[in-house]
């Protein structure tokens, strides 16, 4: 058990030293003129990459493995904190991140976890994060989490996110609440994380077809887990735009205006199952209403829930008692 927290304190300090050391690099390294002029180029303000303690891995096997790599225990730490990888052929290792902008992962509590690595041009795979580590869960940590409740203690409001680049570019444009999954889907894990720091959540992903398939998804996961006194709303871009072009084309003031205007949880709901429907027919509100009510039956019992049934019973002319005595849905009300 000592030696277990022992060896946690020490992929802590192995991270914190890996991230000072990215930063330094991309005000040092003789060759930081390129991650220097991309992040000028993406309109990135000096103080937004210190805020975020962004960085640069520079080119090369093994720039983080000479720097802090000192001895064998410090390697082997380096590489259970997911930064160095261990070839297993050659008995040897070497740097994970390798001329990458650096965005350090911090936990609630401020402390770097991870890290994820964008490259300076079109190479693949863009990003890299660091993988699963005893310090890095990844379906339950946001990014800018800690930032954002550094820049306010009382935030009413957070917005969610797909990229790095998206809470880092709505921060330097004055929207200090936005944070960001981890390049996987919004879990239930991350909504349970986010409702005990805000009553609120407006999910905002890209206006792309994977981003509105990310609604989708972020919409059923939703439903289970809200509650009243909680609200969770859905802002769509413009085809093309994600957040951090946005804002950076049309500003704080229009962006803020979007988030205000961010369609409720139950508008979303009742607009993307009435879509796929029609309602003009009797079939068509018989078909719309077998896929909802599953939906609204997994919810918490709550006056939402309630309102979304009585919704239903408009859409379909039916009573509750009628619609219960087809489908078994005594265990609304009862659960
Ligand atoms: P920029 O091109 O830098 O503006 O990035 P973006 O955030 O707009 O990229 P995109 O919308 O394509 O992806 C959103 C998020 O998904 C990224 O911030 C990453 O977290 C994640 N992601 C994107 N591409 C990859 C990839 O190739 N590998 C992994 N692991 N994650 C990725
Ligand atoms: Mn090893
Ligand atoms: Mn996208
Ligand atoms: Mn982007
Ligand atoms: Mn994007």
């Amino acid at each position: 058990q000592a030696q277990r927290e022992k060896q946690l304190k020490d992929l802590y300090g192995i991270l914190d030293e890996a991230a000072r050391f990215y930063q330094q690099q991309l005000t040092q390294h003789p060759q930081r003129d390129s991650a220097v002029s991309y992040l000028k180029g993406r309109g990135l303000s000096g103080q937004a990459a210190k805020a975020f303690g962004i960085g640069y891995a520079p080119p090369g096997w093994d720039n983080l493995m000479q720097a802090l790599g000192a001895d064998k225990q410090r390697i082997e730490a380096l590489e259970q904190a997911g930064m160095l990888i261990h070839n297993e052929e050659r008995n040897s290792h070497y740097d994970r991140f390798r001329d990458r902008i650096i965005f350090p992962i911090r936990d609630m509590r401020g402390r770097v976890i991870a890290f994820g690595g964008r490259v300076l041009g079109d190479e693949k795979p863009k990003y890299l994060n660091s993988p699963e580590t005893e310090t890095f869960h990844k379906g339950r940590e946001l990014y800018g989490l800690y930032e954002a409740r550094q820049t306010n203690a009382q935030l009413q409001r957070l917005l969610i996110v797909e990229g790095y680049m998206d809470v880092v570019g709505l921060a330097q444009n004055g929207i200090h609440y936005a944070v960001a999954t981890l390049g996987t889907a919004t879990s239930a894990q991350h909504l349970e994380r986010l409702f005990k720091v805000v009553p609120e959540v407006v999910f905002c992903f890209d206006g792309d077809t994977a981003g509105r398939k990310a609604a989708e998804r972020a919409l059923e996961t939703t439903l289970p887990v809200i509650r009243d006194g909680q609200e969770a709303r859905f802002l769509f871009l413009p085809e093309g735009e994600d957040p951090d072009s946005l804002v950076r084309t049309e500003g704080r003031d229009n962006f803020q205006t979007r988030i205000n205007q961010a369609l409720p949880l139950s508008e979303y709901f009742f607009r993307s199952q009435t879509e796929q429907a029609d309602l003009e027919s009797m079939d068509g509100r018989a078909r719309f209403s077998t896929r909802a009510l599953p939906l609204i039956r997994a919810m918490q019992p709550s006056l939402l829930q309630q309102m979304m049934l009585e919704r239903i019973c408009e859409i379909t002319g039916l009573s509750l008692e009628q619609i219960n005595s087809v489908i078994n849905l005594h265990q609304v009300t009862t659960d």
